[in-house]
């Protein structure tokens, strides 16, 4: 099929590079010329595993030809169906901010007025329940000058792609969510993944746009409040001298329970799980319904950070003394720091007058945006020297191989929020749920 992908994140460029894979025609859509040249040119714009690869494949001067990019919408007229994978970010009070999916609903609205034939939308964004409904098609229907079922077909599609891995992820689906308000959308959806669905055995959830959208919103909301329990019985074990992670290997083989997201530690960030946590229950108090364990999820994430510090504190005192601050990025495999636990923990070394040098492999240039006043080492063990504490805020692998190195340290205590550091000989070492 002939498929336009609006929107070159790192769904959008996965989306559309996958869709070609496929064997789709596709074009991506963005308003940054830099990125549609540096997709022409067959790079990739963004870090995923696997997808340079498929955009060399596939849009790069040898490749298939069956995907390039444009800042034109009307190149959307040329296509079957549009993916809008357009972000939806949070507003200061949690609410989802939906204004650039309004924009690009807006142009996509004003570019359909002029396709004589079906065209079907299809919303990929995490949007809140109702939001397709009560404000992507009347804004489709207002500017295209149609209506929807009748003349132009909606859909919602959600993504659970997690970043480093989003190709695979993609590639390698637990479940394809087709939702529709109308059968056309529907066939036009299951022509689109039949490919996919084929190759990776998927199962296909069909349902109405406005539960598709409420499943995104239950999962992310599920795993975040998952890994928030494991913390909050992690927390206890802590309290009790036992070892979290030894329950949590033990309540893994429950299959109800599952081995996944059972890592206790200094909690979650990124991109998604804050935003989403955060917009459904926004959302749900917007109906006068307080989903009290989704807020005490969120509230539990905000204290692991300074269960981290307390811990330090119980060891030494920091303040005017040099601390240093191992991983940056919200997860390993990243070099994103949005909502990183990071960032909690070098604003509570601060408040304790702490000197914070930290440490991470790719995520310094990042971080130095939300701290350019701290110093930053170029390795662990240059970040360690002279220090009178470490803590460990991202699990890199090249973390699990320190030893000697925490020798460099003038007082070794070191606070691991990640399980990542194995304890030794010559450090004073403080898991914080081990
Ligand atoms: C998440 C969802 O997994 C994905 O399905 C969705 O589409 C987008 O949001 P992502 O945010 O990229 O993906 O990262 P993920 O690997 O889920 O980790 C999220 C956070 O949870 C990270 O900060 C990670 O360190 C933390 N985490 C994860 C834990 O603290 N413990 C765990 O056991 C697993």
């Amino acid at each position: 099929m002939k498929i336009s992908i609006i929107g070159s994140g790192y769904v959008g460029t996965t989306v559309a590079a996958c869709f070609a894979d496929l064997g789709h025609d596709v074009v991506n859509i963005d308003i940054d010329e830099a990125i549609v040249e540096t997709i022409n040119d067959g790079d990739a714009p963004i870090h995923e595993e696997g997808l340079p690869e498929l955009v060399a494949d596939h849009a790069g001067p040898d490749g298939t030809g069956r995907l390039h990019a444009t800042t034109d919408y009307d190149a959307v007229l040329d296509t079957d169906v549009t993916f809008l994978c357009l972000p939806t970010p949070q507003n200061d009070d949690g609410s989802i901010d939906l204004s650039i999916m309004e924009a690009g609903a807006k142009q996509l609205g004003a570019t359909l007025a002029d396709k004589p034939d079906w065209h079907t939308v299809v919303v990929k964004s995490t949007v809140v329940p109702g939001s397709i409904e009560e404000t992507i098609t009347p804004i489709l229907e207002a500017e295209s000058g149609k209506t929807a079922g009748e003349e132009f077909g909606i859909g919602m599609n959600p993504e659970f792609l997690r970043e480093g891995t989003a190709v695979h992820d993609f590639l390698n689906p637990d479940k394809v969510v087709l939702g529709a308000d109308d059968e056309r959308a529907l066939a036009t959806m299951h022509e689109v993944f039949d490919p996919l669905v084929s190759q990776a055995d998927a199962p296909v959830v069909e349902t109405d746009t406005r539960t598709a959208e409420m499943i995104k919103y239950a999962n992310n909301a599920f795993l975040a409040s998952k890994i928030s329990l494991i913390n909050d019985i992690g927390n206890i074990c802590k309290e009790f001298g036992i070892d979290a992670y030894e329950v949590a290997d033990a309540i893994g083989l429950d299959d109800r329970i599952g081995e996944q997201f059972l890592r206790s530690g200094v909690g979650w960030g990124g991109s998604c799980f804050p935003k989403d946590t955060h917009a459904i229950i926004s959302a749900a108090e917007e109906q006068d319904y307080e989903p009290i364990v989704l807020k005490s999820a969120v509230e539990l994430n905000d204290r692991q950070p300074e269960r981290l510090l307390d811990l330090l504190d119980g060891h030494v005192d920091v303040a005017g003394e040099r601390v240093a601050v191992l991983g940056l990025a919200f997860k390993p495999g990243t070099d994103d720091v949005r909502n990183s636990r990071a960032i909690p923990v070098i604003e509570g070394l601060r408040e304790r007058d702490a000197e914070v040098v930290a440490y991470d492999p790719v995520a310094t240039a990042n971080m130095r945006e939300h701290f350019p006043d701290i110093e930053y080492a170029d390795s662990a063990v240059t970040a360690l020297e002279g220090t009178h504490g470490a803590v460990v805020v991202t699990d890199w692998d090249e973390f699990a191989a320190l030893d000697g190195e925490f020798d460099a340290m003038a007082d070794s205590v070191v606070v691991d929020g990640r399980r990542i550091i194995d304890r030794r000989e010559g450090i004073t070492y403080e898991g914080l749920t081990w």
